[in-house]
């Protein structure tokens, strides 16, 4: 080959890889619904608690958007959020599984008519001073429930203490068991100090929610 065709067919190659990339895996309910039996142990039990790195209920994720489930369990599998139960987990899904047990989770306890949007409780003025600092709707959206990009968590009606937990792993750094890469709440979460974060966390739990955790048997 001469050395533009060498050129031209590295700048092809270097297109499909690209396209490849961009292409998600797409996300099937049904399929999703046959991958689910691990995460019902913790998930599908309302009020469970898990006892690390303290103990507080495990995260809510039924109702959640389906792009932000796969985020987190992809963060999981590549250690950029460190937690080792969750780790070995995601470790065990492959792309397209993660793809389907999003979709599945994302419409999972959703009633057939979308609650209209409520008002939230005003939040104390300290609490409300707080939020403005980290301008956290400017991101999570009304009410904390209608983030602006679906791989944005909903985080209004989250448990509270799994909430201040979350907060909390954006401040830890060089930490082998517990921490959270994201730049963008680590950010935010390191102008706060743990009291501040367990008052916006108690907050933001107390209000409506998306977010349910649905009992669920395992032996269907
Ligand atoms: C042994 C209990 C356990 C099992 C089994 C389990 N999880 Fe989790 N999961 C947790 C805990 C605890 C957390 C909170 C981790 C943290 O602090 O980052 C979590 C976090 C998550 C999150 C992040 C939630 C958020 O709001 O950021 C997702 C998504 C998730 N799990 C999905 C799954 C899926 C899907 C399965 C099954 C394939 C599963 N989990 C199995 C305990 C479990
Ligand atoms: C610039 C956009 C942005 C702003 C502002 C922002 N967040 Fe976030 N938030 C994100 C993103 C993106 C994630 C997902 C990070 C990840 O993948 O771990 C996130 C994750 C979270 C989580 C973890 C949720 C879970 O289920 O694990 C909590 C809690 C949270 N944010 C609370 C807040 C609070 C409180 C504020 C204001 C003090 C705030 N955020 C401001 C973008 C933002």
């Amino acid at each position: 080959m001469n050395k533009t065709l060498t050129t031209i067919f590295a700048l092809a190659v270097a297109c499909v890889t690209a396209v490849s990339h961009a292409q998600e895996a797409k996300g099937d309910v049904e399929a999703g619904k046959q991958k689910i039996a691990m995460c019902i142990g913790c998930h599908g039990i309302p009020g469970y608690q898990s006892s690390f790195p303290e103990v507080h209920k495990v995260p809510m994720i039924s109702g959640q958007s389906g792009k932000y489930i796969a985020a987190a369990l992809t963060a999981y599998k590549k250690g950029e959020r460190k937690h080792p139960t969750m780790r070995g987990v995601s470790d065990s899904l492959t792309e397209q599984d993660i793809a389907d047990v999003s979709a599945y989770y994302e419409q999972h306890g959703k009633t057939s008519a979308e609650l209209p949007a409520k008002s939230g409780r005003e939040p104390s003025v300290q609490v409300a001073e707080l939020l403005k600092k980290g301008a956290c709707v400017s991101c999570h959206g009304d009410n904390f429930a209608k983030p602006i990009d679906p791989s944005y968590p909903k985080i209004a009606g989250q448990h509270a203490d799994y909430l201040f937990v979350a907060l909390k792993a954006y401040k830890v750094e060089k930490n082998t068991h517990v921490g959270r890469g994201n730049a963008i709440m680590g950010g935010i979460a390191k102008q706060f100090t743990n009291a501040e974060l367990k008052a916006i966390a108690s907050y933001v739990g107390s209000l409506e929610s998306d977010l349910h955790s649905v009992p669920q048997s395992r032996f269907r």
